[in-house]
C-alpha cells in the first residue's frame, strides 16, 4: 500500500448519517422562495405544506389508510408526540439494539414511568423478534442508525396484533419497501434519506393509531406541541398542512425540492435501487480488505443506509485520527461511528449519495490506513 493520496476524490465527500448528503444537483438557489416572508397559514403557505405532504405520500407509496403530517422537533419530536399521546393504554414492549432505541426505553421508563418489557441486543445484533408479545404496544427502530442493524422485514409484526406498532423509521423510509399494513405509527425526519433539513418531524398514523388517539386520553399533561386531538377528535388539519405551530418554510421548500428530485428519478423504486447499489459498492470495498468488516454480521439484518464497519484493532483515538485525515483531504466527511457505538466507521449509503463516490472512497480508506500505519511504526 502507498501513502501517496489517490488521484480521484469522491465528488461529494458527504457520507454523514445525518444530516445526510443533499441530492445530486442540489443548490440553494434552486429552492422556491416565494413563500418566505409570508404566513404559513396564507393560501400559498397551506398549499406548499399540502404539496409537501402529497409528495411525501406519493414517494413513500403510503396507502390512503394512513395519515401523514408535519410536526415540530425532527424525528425525536414526532416519536415523542406518539409516545406521550398514545402509550399507557396497554402494556408496552420496547426493543433496543442501539442508542436511539435505547433512548426510547429511557423515555418510557424514566419519563413516562411505564414499566415496559425491554428486549435488548448488543451493537451489531438484533434481539429475538419472536419473543415480542403483540398484545402490547411495541416500540422499535426500523433501521438502527448507530449500529447499522435493521429489522429484516415486517413478517415478525403480527397481522392480528392487539397493541400498536411504533416504528422509528427515520433512516428506513425511502430506502426499504415498508409494509404499511403492519405499521400503526411511523416517524422520520427530512434530514436522513431525503437529504433535507432537520427541525421538523413527520408523523404517520394508521387507522388503529387514530382510534387510540380518539378513545384514550393519557393521565399526563401534554404540551401544546404534542396535542393531536381536540374534544376527543383527531385534529385533521395537522395532516393537511395546518401545522401545530410555525414551521420553517425554507426547510419545507428544501424538502419539496428533494422530493421532486426523487420523483424525477422514478420514485421509491429508484431510491431503493440507488441505496442498494451504494450498499453493494461499499460491501465490495469491505470484502476486498481484511482490515475492514461489518459490525452487523448477518446480511439480512444489515442496514443499507447507515452501514457500520469495524476496523481491525482500532480504538476511538485511531478512528479519530483516521477520519480527521480523510476530512482534511476532503475525501470523506463525518464517517466516524456514533459516540455511543463501538469505535469504527459509519458510511451513509442512502439514495442521495452517488455510487461512484462510494467507489472512489475505497482507495482513500486504504490511504488513511497506510498513513496511520506508517506513523505508528
Ligand atoms: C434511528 C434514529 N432515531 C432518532 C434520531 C433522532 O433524529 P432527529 O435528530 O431528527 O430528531 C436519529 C438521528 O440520527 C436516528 O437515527
Amino acid at each position: 500500500m502507498t501513502t501517496t493520496p489517490p488521484a480521484v476524490r469522491p465528488k461529494r465527500p458527504h457520507f454523514s448519517s445525518g444530516p445526510c448528503a443533499k441530492p445530486p444537483g442540489w443548490s440553494p438557489d434552486k429552492i422556491d422562495t416565494h413563500i418566505l416572508g409570508r404566513s404559513h397559514r396564507s393560501g400559498l403557505g397551506k398549499e406548499r405544506l399540502k404539496h409537501c405532504i402529497d409528495l411525501m405520500r406519493e414517494m413513500l407509496v403510503l396507502p390512503d389508510t394512513h395519515r401523514i403530517g408535519i410536526v415540530p422537533g425532527s424525528d425525536t419530536g414526532a416519536f415523542e408526540i406518539a409516545m406521550w399521546t398514545m402509550l399507557g393504554a396497554k402494556p408496552a414492549t420496547c426493543l433496543a439494539w442501539e442508542s436511539f432505541g435505547e433512548g426510547w426505553v429511557t423515555d418510557a421508563v424514566k419519563q413516562l414511568r411505564l414499566d415496559p418489557t425491554v428486549i435488548r441486543a448488543d451493537y451489531g445484533e438484533l434481539p429475538d423478534l419472536a419473543q415480542v408479545d403483540w398484545s402490547n404496544d411495541v416500540l422499535f427502530t426500523w433501521n438502527g442508525t448507530t449500529s447499522g442493524v435493521r429489522v429484516p422485514d415486517g413478517e415478525w409484526i403480527a397481522a392480528d396484533r392487539e397493541g400498536l406498532s411504533f416504528a422509528d423509521a427515520t433512516s428506513a423510509v425511502f430506502a426499504y419497501d415498508l409494509p404499511w399494513d403492519k405499521i400503526d405509527v411511523a416517524t422520520f425526519s427530512w434530514q436522513k434519506v431525503l437529504g433535507g433539513e432537520g427541525g421538523h418531524g413527520v408523523l404517520i398514523l394508521g387507522p388503529r393509531a387514530v382510534e387510540r388517539l380518539e378513545s384514550y386520553m393519557p393521565d399526563r399533561p401534554l404540551p401544546k406541541i404534542f396535542r393531536l386531538t381536540k374534544g376527543g377528535k383527531l385534529i385533521d388539519g395537522i395532516f393537511t398542512g395546518e401545522t401545530i405551530n410555525t414551521p420553517s418554510m425554507l426547510a419545507v421548500e428544501d424538502a419539496i425540492w428533494s422530493l421532486q428530485w426523487f420523483q424525477e428519478q422514478g420514485g421509491l423504486k429508484a431510491m431503493i435501487a440507488r441505496t442498494e447499489a451504494n450498499a453493494a459498492a461499499l460491501d465490495r470495498i469491505v470484502e476486498q480488505r481484511n482490515w475492514l468488516g461489518h459490525l452487523a454480521q448477518h446480511p439480512e439484518i444489515r442496514s443499507k443506509t447507515s452501514v457500520c464497519l469495524t476496523v481491525d484493532g482500532a480504538d476511538a483515538e485511531f478512528i479519530k485520527r483516521f477520519t480527521k485525515l480523510l476530512e482534511a483531504e476532503g475525501a470523506a466527511y463525518d464517517i466516524a461511528s456514533y459516540r455511543d457505538a463501538p469505535p469504527g466507521l459509519r458510511i451513509w449509503c442512502g439514495a442521495t449519495v452517488d455510487t461512484a463516490d462510494i467507489e472512489a472512497l475505497g482507495p482513500w480508506l486504504d490511504w488513511a490506513w497506510s498513513v496511520l500505519g506508517e506513523q505508528m511504526q
